[in-house]
């Protein structure tokens, strides 16, 4: 790959898109970001708007996609509506930002002889069998219409590898969490949530008895996967965990977070939430394998910069 490759990141105004944008930008690439601010912001990429091009566009729209991929060698494709409840509310726009978006960007790809995609895929798709590290050979048993969806975005890459040509990797990637994560929003990743009630001294709301767990996972591990997977052989072709591989309840990482920033507050506990996983975590020894992937920001690291991070921007 030269130096001055052009790089295309679908959903750059996003969350884990505009960390991808600035990793890329701090190696002194090209970059072009395509989005449509419905769930992306302008502030995300404020530090760096001189040093890209933007152009303000959805993906479900070929023409705009074809015209934002001329040019281009390598996409990440981190745009979506990235929430389960949010699908099961509005599976119509599920179905055709996260299904024919995907598909769209994958048509345009071709269509623009792009190199190599890399997806952003979900750990969503294994459902609940059984309550061990997820393998990546598991068969998918998807319990929402995000899960379908993003599965469904697989589905299509591989196809895309075999009958096309295009590479492509999907990165299942796990509970994401980190600065500019957006906590505004009923569907926003409870990470976000949970650290600005702490913060304003309200109450954290835990959906079910707090019992369920996840395996939270710092952006920059994701960040640093996503550069690999453009790069390495080994990955094309292949859907590849992203996670920390390590087990934590919603009742154990509120505790941590209020041990960080000193506070005590006991949470309202409310109804499970509809398509909720109860246990979710990572098998990476593929991502090891095939990506070289060590994540090198631990869980209480990530958790204390995220919280350095809204102590400074709430607001
Ligand atoms: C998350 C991601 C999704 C990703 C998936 C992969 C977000 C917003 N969603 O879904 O994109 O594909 O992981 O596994 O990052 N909860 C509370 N209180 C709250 C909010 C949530 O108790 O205020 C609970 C939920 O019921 C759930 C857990 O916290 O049990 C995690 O929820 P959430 O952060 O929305 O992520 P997932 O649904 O796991």
């Amino acid at each position: 790959m030269g130096a001055r490759d052009l790089y295309l990141v679908t959903g750059g105004a996003g969350f884990i898109g505009s960390h991808i944008v600035e990793a890329l930008v701090r190696r002194g690439e090209r970059v072009r970001v395509l989005d449509n601010l419905i769930t992306g912001r302008h502030e995300n990429l404020a530090h760096l708007i001189h040093e890209i091009e933007f152009i303000e566009g959805d993906i479900s729209d070929y023409e705009t996609t074809r015209k934002a991929i001329d040019g281009v060698k390598i996409v990440f494709h981190e745009a979506a509506i990235p929430s389960v409840p949010r699908s099961v509310d509005e599976p119509k726009l599920n179905h055709e930002a996260n299904i024919n978006g995907t598909f769209t960007v994958l048509l345009a790809a071709r269509d623009a002889a792009v190199r190599r995609l890399v997806y952003a895929a979900s750990s969503s798709a294994y459902g609940e069998r059984g309550t061990g590290a997820k393998l990546e050979d598991q068969l998918p048993s998807p319990l929402s219409p995000y899960a379908v969806a993003k599965l469904v975005g697989e589905y299509y890459c591989q196809v895309f590898t075999r009958v096309y040509g295009l590479e492509t990797v999907a990165l299942r990637y796990f509970n994401v969490f980190g600065p500019r994560q957006d906590p505004s929003s009923p569907y926003s990743g409870v990470i976000s949530k949970f650290i600005t009630a702490l913060l304003s001294g309200q109450s954290p709301v835990i959906f079910g008895d707090g019992e369920q767990s996840r395996d939270f996972t710092y952006v920059a591990n994701v960040v640093d996967a996503n550069l690999r997977a453009a790069v390495e052989p080994g990955a094309i072709g292949q859907v590849i965990n992203l996670g920390l591989n390590q087990r934590i309840t919603l009742n154990q990482v509120l505790a941590e977070l209020q041990k960080i920033i000193g506070t005590d507050l006991t949470p309202r506990y409310e109804s499970p939430r509809v398509g909720d996983i109860r246990h979710s975590l990572a098998d990476i020894t593929r991502a090891e394998r095939l990506l070289g992937y060590r994540p090198s920001v631990g869980l209480t690291e990530g958790l204390r910069y995220t919280v350095e991070w809204y102590r400074e921007n709430r607001g």
